[in-house]
Parts: structure tokens; sequence; C-alpha cells
């Protein structure tokens, strides 16, 4: 029997669902999804997220009962979001022990002491003029946030908080974080950094959801979506710094920064399927341009593929519902 051109022939390992499952390179599961949710205080029912169809913002009264549910599900980990109706100039509320941050993560870990609880570190949802940090003019102020963000992290790991996540982009946060950390007895808590987030219109929904106050922008703290190399740099300094794991925000139009940052690290990498690129997916099946759940599939499977080893993304419910 003589070869036949062509003698490569790919299709031979694609001829079934059996075949195809056998050869399959990538794949995710529940283990390797984060829930973001946004809780609000002093409201009594669910506020829908226009921006964001399917998400809604939950009552702290409801927050337990909702983890409950997650949990129900298969959701393994949720990161916090909180909805303040106490800002002010430097967002205090976040450190103190009373304070919404530290009730999230109490009343998620009393409700389901198992599932793994990721608070989100920064302060934009908490300041009045809605920045990541305390103003020196119409600077954020680098060193005097870093010392907030500290305490904010050590109330968050008092409250019960399994994970400490700061996405305020300030040089230096994940240090000052761990040794604030260190300092007050919580050295066996990890630090999920937000290590290469850009400053990105993929954000937009987000804003609505957690309610934020800000004019202007953020791009004298977040990057430059433009740059390959910085991005690299910038998640080796939090890896430097203590990082437990690292992070790329946003993550579908990032994946050569995923790419990258896996190649050159050995630490966990995270990526964050943010506010717009949840609502480009939803809005494009609601106009009936695409079909959502194998587009959710493709854009998290790619991720993965990428080199991302835990996905943030809003959709982690439904698959979880649909039994992924
Ligand atoms: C703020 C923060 C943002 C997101 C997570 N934390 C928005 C921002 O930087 O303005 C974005 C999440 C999303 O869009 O889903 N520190
Ligand atoms: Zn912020």
């Amino acid at each position: 029997m003589s070869s036949q051109f062509p003698e490569a022939r790919p299709r031979r390992l694609r001829r079934s669902p059996e075949l195809r499952g056998l050869f399959q390179e990538t794949e995710f599961t529940l283990n390797d999804l984060v829930l973001p949710i946004f809780v609000e205080e002093e409201i009594d029912d669910f506020v829908p997220i226009t921006s964001m169809p399917g998400v809604l913002r939950i009552p702290e009264s409801k927050l337990a009962g909702e983890i409950e549910r997650y949990a129900r599900a298969g959701i393994k980990s949720v990161m916090t979001f909180g909805v303040s109706h106490h800002l002010d100039a430097s967002g205090s509320d976040t450190w103190n022990e009373r304070g919404l941050v530290s009730r999230m993560s109490a009343i998620c870990k009393d409700a389901v002491p198992e599932m793994i609880v990721m608070s989100d570190t920064c302060f934009c949802e908490y300041t009045d003029h809605g920045h990541c940090g305390v103003m020196q003019g119409a600077e954020v102020d680098n060193d005097r946030t870093l010392v907030n963000l500290g305490k904010q992290a050590v109330a968050a790991a008092r409250a019960g908080a399994d994970v400490i996540a700061p996405s305020a982009a300030m040089d230096g946060q994940v240090q000052a974080i761990r040794r604030a950390l260190d300092e007050a007895g919580f050295s066996h808590i990890p630090i999920m950094a937000y290590s290469t987030k850009f400053a990105s219109a993929l954000y937009g929904p987000f804003r609505e959801a957690g309610g934020s106050a800000l004019k202007g922008d953020r791009k004298s703290y977040q990057m430059n979506p433009m740059n390959r190399r910085e991005a690299v740099r910038e998640s080796l300094l939090d890896e430097q710094e203590g990082a437990d794991a690292l992070m790329v925000k946003p993550a579908g139009a990032y994946l050569d920064i995923i790419r990258d940052i896996r190649e050159a690290s050995r630490l966990p990498v995270a990526a964050y399927q943010v506010s717009g690129e949840y609502a480009m997916i939803k809005f494009g099946a609601q106009a009936g341009a695409i079909d959502e759940g194998r587009i959710v599939r493709e854009t998290l499977g790619s991720i993965k593929r990428a080199g991302a080893d835990l996905i943030f993304t809003y959709f982690a419910m439904d698959l979880a519902l649909a039994g992924i």
C-alpha cells in the first residue's frame, strides 16, 4: 500500500466527538474559576446592572444566602467588591473593622467556611473622588496609599478573607501588604496580585456596577495597553515583592501577555475576564449574533490555553449551573 498525498492528515483525530475529546489539549473546570460579586450595603433588594445583563448587586442582607447558593452549584471561590454608602477622601471604611470590606468576608466565611473568599483590596469604591487611593492635588499619592492598603489587607484577613487581592496599581503595594500582614500575624494569607493591570476601556460596565464616582481616568497608575515589555516587568516586580500569584487584567485582548508572564515566572498566573468582555458577549448574544454558551467556553478555554491557571469571570455561576 503506497501512501497517498497528503501524508499528514490531522483530520484523522477529529472524526468523532470521542476522538476530539481524547486529543483535546486544554480544559477548564470549576476548580479554575473565581466568581466576582458586588455587594451593596443598606439596600433590601437585588439591583440589576444594566450594562452587565444577568449580574445583580447583592444586598448585604442576602449575601449569606447567595454564597450558599453558589456553593451548592459548585462554585469554589468568590472575589468580593463592595458598593459603599460610606465614601470619604481616603476610603477609610475599608480598614474599619466594622466596615463593608470586613463584613463581606465575615458573612461569606460564616455562610460557607470552605468557600475561598478573595478580598479585592482597593479604595475606588470607597472614595468620594473614585480614585484608587489618597489624592495629593491631581495625583494619587502612592506611598500614603500603601499605608492604607496595609491596613485594609489586615482588616480583611482579620475578618476571615482567605486571599488578599490588591488592585490599586500602586508601586510597592505587594511588599507593603506582605509586611503589614506578616506583622499582624497573617503570614499564612496569600497575596493574589493584580500584577499586570491595564488602563482598559473594558472596565466601563464595572464602573456602573460599583457605582464609581470617578471623573477622568486611571492612566497615571494603571498600565498603557500598548506595552508588552512593561507588562512582564510589572508582574516580575510583584513576584520579587512576594506575590503568591500573578494576574493579567483584562484577559481576552491580552492573551500574548498571559503567555509572556506564564513563561517568565513559575508562579500561578490568573487572568480576569472583565466586565466589558462579559458585556460584549452578553449583548452580542442578545442580538442573536453569537452563541453565548459556545463563546463563553471558547474565550475561557483560550485564556487557559494562553497560560492562565485560573480565571476570574462573571460567567462562573452560569457555567456551574450548566454543569460546566
Ligand atoms: C478597581 C477595579 C476595577 C476592576 C476591578 N477592580 C476597575 C478599574 O480599575 O477601574 C475591573 C473589573 C471589571 O471591569 O470587571 N480597582
Ligand atoms: Zn481601584
